[in-house]
């Protein structure tokens, strides 16, 4: 995996189009079946709108692309929580066929069957239940970096990171807000696309961005694609002493 490509944008609203138009050229790149990963917390809403707004709706091959979610709050599909009841919201049901939207089962008994499910229906989608790295199961993985330096929902410390072998795990308490128990696809599952791209967006995010440039070794950071990793950034979350200079 190599090191991350880091892109500064403007403000949060150059960094949206820019993410967007990272997703259409993923999108354009491959002729057949596309798989998206989406992501939850409040960084990726404007790209969401802007993925459902007239001028880019049209642009996407919609009966080509299935979309699924990164992580998940164990919430009710209807609780306005849930990562994959916004990404609905702002452009997915209006435009994708359902059999396209691919939500972590949130009605299941606990985390782990949840998990287990959505393992299930990920391996029936990809065709196999190992990972071929030259065959990755993702074309893009959307992600956001927490104020812990958690992605996903895989928290600091926290046995989920450093899962080798499953795909999804249940993860019983948060160690940020919301403090719901989370399901997460984990890092083999993450890395396995043609491109990782973060956002990471406002002056809030500063702290951690900091560090994660520091290289302290956080779930961010270790997130990486077997592909191309990117951190898309805007001026406000750039460090003081780099900020203005790219
Ligand atoms: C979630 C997300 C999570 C998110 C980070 C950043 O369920 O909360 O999937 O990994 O990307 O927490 O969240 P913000 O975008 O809200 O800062």
């Amino acid at each position: 995996a190599g090191q991350p490509k880091l892109i500064v944008a403007a403000d949060a609203e150059a960094l949206a189009r820019a993410a967007a138009e990272r997703v259409m050229a993923r999108i354009e790149a491959n002729p057949s079946r596309i798989a998206i990963c989406l992501t939850g917390g409040s960084s990726p809403k404007t790209l969401y709108q802007l993925l459902g707004s007239d001028s880019w709706c049209g642009r996407i091959p919609w009966e080509r692309v299935h979309w699924f979610i990164g992580d998940e709050r164990f919430v009710p599909a209807s609780d306005p929580l849930n990562n994959m009841a916004v990404a609905r919201a702002s452009f997915l049901d209006r435009n994708a066929p359902s059999s396209h939207i691919h939500p972590i089962p949130t009605a299941a008994e606990s985390p782990e069957a949840s998990a287990e499910t959505y393992a299930r229906e990920l391996q029936a989608f990809y065709g196999s239940e190992s990972l071929d790295p030259a065959r990755p199961l993702f074309d893009m993985v959307l992600m956001g970096a927490g104020p812990d330096g958690h992605t996903a929902s895989l928290f600091p410390g926290y046995p989920a990171i450093d899962e080798t072998t499953r795909w999804v795990v249940g993860v019983p308490k948060a160690n940020v807000a919301p403090f719901v128990p989370r399901v997460s696809l984990t890092l083999p599952a993450l890395a396995s696309c043609h491109e990782m791209l973060f956002e990471i967006a406002g002056h809030d995010k500063q702290p951690i961005l900091t560090r994660l440039l520091n290289g302290e070794t956080l779930p961010a950071l270790r997130a990486r694609s077997n592909g191309e990793t990117v951190w898309l950034v805007d001026q406000a979350a750039l460090p003081e002493g780099i900020r203005g200079g790219r």
